[in-house]
């Protein structure tokens, strides 16, 4: 059971800031502990204890926005092929895209840790998931590469962006421009809106950040304020949707 009492709590986005400091991008996976005991100086040989818990993203829930984008209608989104949700995290998010549109989604994360709690929430709900398939991989997003008939028909970030740092949001959107199929499309929701310049993550970010690193072959097809917002995210995000063109 995840313990959303702490979602977006200052202090736990403090140390998550620290932990990704020491380490960009091991971080990710130490956010996920409590104690990193060292018994050895060879780095195989770390003892860590799942404890940590600094993860003040986790909403234990589908994101809101997303579900009510798919159920309504509002867009024709593709039901057939493969969808992308890098940075997964716990998965919730991924598992509805399967469930709901029937893709087959890769969900990756850098972090193990959260490939397999993702893989362990899925195995608890197994109901959750009709429809399509989905994969949980530990992979680096800006690594990964596909063949021109493995491109996704659909990709979703949500809280990944904010979570890179912003000197790579050009490759970000290379890698976009670089993984979706034409015709295919890219639901950015946008969260959280309202953050000072400095400091992250997550990074300051607005609706406008996402055009320059998509570059050409991009058409914006809906942006709006959700109608329904997950708690503690009112009038902090937005939903936008764009077509590769
Ligand atoms: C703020 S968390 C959001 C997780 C998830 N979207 C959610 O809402 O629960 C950002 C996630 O991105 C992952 N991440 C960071 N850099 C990554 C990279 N280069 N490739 C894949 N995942 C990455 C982290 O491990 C972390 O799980």
């Amino acid at each position: 059971m995840v313990d959303t009492t702490r979602l977006w709590n200052k202090d736990d986005l403090k140390r998550m800031g620290e932990i990704l400091r020491e380490d960009p991008t091991r971080g990710w996976d130490n956010t996920w502990y409590t104690h990193i005991l060292t018994i050895s100086a060879i780095e195989d040989l770390i003892l860590r204890y799942r404890q940590q818990n600094v993860m003040p993203w986790d909403a234990g829930e589908v994101q809101r926005p997303l579900q009510d984008l798919v159920l309504s209608g509002t867009l024709d989104l593709p039901r057939l092929g493969r969808a992308l949700v890098p940075g997964c995290g716990r998965g919730y998010d991924a598992s509805f895209i399967a469930s709901a549109l029937g893709l087959d989604v890769l969900a990756m994360d850098i972090s193990p840790t959260a490939i397999q709690a993702a893989k362990e929430h899925l195995a608890r709900a197994p109901q959750a998931l009709s429809g399509g398939t989905i994969v949980f991989e530990e992979t680096d997003f800006f690594t990964y590469s596909v063949s021109d008939d493995e491109k996704f028909a659909l990709a979703y970030d949500y809280t990944f962006f904010v979570a890179i740092p912003p000197s790579r949001r050009p490759e970000w959107g290379q890698q976009m421009s670089a993984l979706i199929k034409p015709g295919g499309y890219l639901i950015t929701l946008v969260f959280p809106l309202g953050l000072p310049l400095e400091g992250g993550p997550p990074f300051h970010v607005e609706p406008d950040d996402y055009v320059e690193p998509l570059g050409d072959g991009w058409e914006k097809v809906l942006d709006k304020i959700p109608e329904v917002s997950s708690e503690h995210h009112e009038g902090k995000d937005r939903l936008v949707v764009w077509l590769r063109v």
